[in-house]
């Protein structure tokens, strides 16, 4: 038996069909004693038309083949899409390539319509800490944080190590907040127009009365349009907007309280009540279910006077709730939901130019509290005029948004409009119950889905970026050892082993 001889790579190349790869273009050797790794260009080429930045030689050498010859090698995989601007986060897993984040750049290069994200995963997936590898790498370009809630206390050692105090909230803390806080609006009441003013304090009023009716639903009943009504009347007598926007009075629950149980002749002639008693009657589920608030156990928490005042230079700020946590599930979703509304009353009228990150973490929490604690946040989000404002949602799944209401129902409706708000959105890894969920909410396509149920739960960090309609990237957050350390949210776990 004759033993056909062996054939060389370009032959076999040839038997099957593909012309043989041409031999790479030599090199030239230098002719002078150079330097041999001498950039030949600026770090991002010459700034001339068909020039720009180049890793080897131009033009390319040029190798020919058939993809099922060269079907294990890619040699040109493109980086994302994703600009390299902003908090370098960790890599995208599919080029290898750095990930950045940065929605107020991606709305600018019309990659994303809303600066917003929302992030969602089961829990010790790692979602708090990319939202802090987030917040703590933009900080390094001058972007503030302010996190509204922090229920677990995890955010407080990040802030002590940046020298910075979080204001806590709870037993034995001697900070109030009042929820219905004019904040920033006081001091510059009169350097406005009349016209300025009338906008700016119907913009706080309608944001009052939405918290004022969450609040109440949190109480277990449900405001009418007529309680709406009053209370925005009431808030509007108390401030001090009746009589001829002069200057502006701190309102407080109870002085709500206290003007629906005893309400001015003029209040509810205004109203169009044929009585005080029938004013009294009218209104006495929401006149208690504040009164209950003003009681319970949040008592003085947030029906006081302010007495902290928030440092606007400081890096990061944070509301620790966890002293809290004793005093029920209840209460920590009621002061979140006093918090979102004061939070972002007062970041939209910190009108300094720059951009902000406002992190509302275990967002979920405030979900259960009813439609209208879903409506509030909503409003939050619709009444940021300011764009230069980012953010950021954290929950479990989308459905602890939808729950508030039975399918097709309006609370539905704006639960939907919520996440729509949110253009980027972030997906950490989730059982397949949720993912079905998931994918119908924001439109994965199968490959996204099955990432979020499979290769997201194989490691902490890794999450589906989803920008818009944008196919998903699959990013794993990377920490540094500080980080990783002062965001340990294991470490009560690891005490004491
Ligand atoms: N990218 C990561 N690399 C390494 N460890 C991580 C990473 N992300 C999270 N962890 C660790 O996982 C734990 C849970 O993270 P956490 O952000 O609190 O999860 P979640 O907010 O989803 O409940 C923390 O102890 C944290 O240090
Ligand atoms: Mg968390």
């Amino acid at each position: 038996m004759t033993r056909t001889p062996e054939r060389t790579a370009a032959e076999l190349l040839t038997d099957f069909g593909a012309a043989p790869p041409r031999a790479p273009r030599p090199v030239a050797a230098p002719e002078t004693k150079e330097r041999i790794n001498r950039a030949r260009a600026p770090r991002r080429g010459h700034a001339r038309p068909g020039q720009g930045w180049c890793p080897v030689e131009a033009p390319l050498t040029v190798y020919q083949a058939a993809t099922h010859e060269i079907g294990g090698l890619f040699p040109l995989l493109a980086a994302n899409g994703i600009p390299a601007v902003g908090a370098r986060v960790g890599y995208d897993t599919l080029s290898g390539g750095a990930f950045y984040a940065h929605p107020i750049e991606w709305v600018l290069r019309g990659l994303a319509t809303n600066p917003n994200m929302v992030v969602f995963g089961e829990p010790g997936r790692g979602k708090s800490s990319t939202v802090v590898a987030f917040l703590l790498r933009m900080m390094l370009f001058g972007v503030r944080t302010l996190v509204s809630g922090d229920v677990k206390g995890e955010y407080s050692p990040l802030l002590r190590s940046l020298d910075i105090n979080p204001i806590a909230l709870g037993r034995g803390s001697s900070a109030r907040l009042n929820a219905l806080d004019l904040g920033p609006l006081a001091t510059r009441w009169d350097s406005w127009s009349v016209a300025q003013q009338r906008d700016e304090l119907d913009g706080v009023l309608g944001r009052w009365v939405k918290l004022l009716v969450a609040l109440a639903e949190a109480q277990g009943y449900s405001p009418t349009v007529t309680d709406e009504a009053v209370l925005s009347q009431v808030l509007r007598r108390l401030v001090g907007a009746t009589d001829g926007y002069t200057r502006l009075r701190p309102v407080t629950i109870p002085d709500v309280q206290r003007e629906l149980a005893d309400p001015d002749p003029q209040l509810w002639e205004e109203a169009r009540f044929a009585d005080r008693r029938q004013f009294l009657d009218t209104l006495r589920p929401i006149t208690d279910a504040l009164a209950n608030l003003v009681s319970g156990p949040l008592a003085g928490l947030f029906d006081e006077p302010t007495n902290f005042a928030l440092d606007w230079n400081a890096p990061i700020q944070s509301m620790d709730l966890s002293l809290l946590r004793s005093r029920g599930d209840q209460a920590v979703a009621v002061a979140l939901t006093c918090l979102g509304s004061w939070s972002s009353m007062i970041t939209d009228l910190q009108d300094d130019g720059e951009i902000r990150i406002v992190v509302r973490d275990e967002v979920w929490r405030q979900m259960r509290l009813g439609p209208k604690a879903v409506q509030a946040v909503d409003s939050d989000l619709r009444l940021s005029r300011a764009e230069k404002k980012v953010q950021v949602l954290v929950g479990h799944k989308p459905s602890d948004f939808l729950s508030v209401g039975s399918a097709g129902s309006q609370e539905v409706a704006i639960a939907k409009d919520l996440l729509a708000l949110c253009s980027t959105r972030i997906l950490f890894g989730q059982s397949t119950r949720v993912a079905d969920e998931l994918a119908e909410d924001f439109a994965l396509a199968d490959k996204e889905s099955d990432a979020t149920t499979g290769w997201c739960m194989e490691r902490t960090g890794r999450a589906l970026w989803k920008i818009e309609n944008q196919p998903g990237y699959k990013v794993q957050t990377v920490l540094s050892p500080t980080e990783r350390r002062l965001f340990d949210t294991n470490a009560q776990l690891r005490t004491g082993r």
